[in-house]
């Protein structure tokens, strides 16, 4: 395998894992929320909810440590787009610790997943 083989090895799993976080969102936001918002069994929600978040949180650290990775490899720690995108990465995990405490508070699952859509495009921007 060629060093050029494991770099698009590395970005190939930082772009699965944002498949997976952002898709997770939108997918639990259209159709998941609500479809199961009326059912009477709460637990099915709560099971769903509880494997979705556990998923988006493996997501989350996949994308923390080959994003490092890639920003070490290509030397961008001082690239401007990468310090907002890491500025918008650590608000998403401080609403992400928000929404565990207040889980009931909408407007910020409606913040996560702007504020990933916005990360998405200032990645497209890192890579050209
Ligand atoms: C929620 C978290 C994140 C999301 C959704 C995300 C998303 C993306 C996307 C969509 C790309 C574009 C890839 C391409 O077009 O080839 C990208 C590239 C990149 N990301 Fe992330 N990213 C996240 C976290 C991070 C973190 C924490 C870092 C750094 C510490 C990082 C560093 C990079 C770098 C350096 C590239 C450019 C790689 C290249 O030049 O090929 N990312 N990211």
């Amino acid at each position: 395998m060629s060093e050029h083989d494991l770099w698009q090895g590395v970005l190939y799993v930082h772009l699965l894992a944002m498949a997976f976080f952002v898709g997770g969102q939108l997918v639990f936001g259209i159709a998941v929320v609500p479809v199961l918002r009326g059912d009477p069994d709460r637990e099915r929600m709560r099971a769903i909810g509880r494997r979705f978040g556990y998923g988006s949180l493996i997501a989350l650290g996949l994308l923390i440590v080959t994003g490092w990775a890639l920003a070490s490899h290509y030397d961008r720690f001082g690239s401007s787009t990468l310090q907002w995108k890491l500025a918008l990465v650590g608000l998403v995990v401080t609403l992400t610790l928000l929404h565990l405490r207040w889980p009931k508070m909408h407007a910020l699952q409606a913040a996560i997943l702007l504020a990933s859509l916005v990360i998405v495009w200032l990645g497209l921007e890192l890579a050209g």
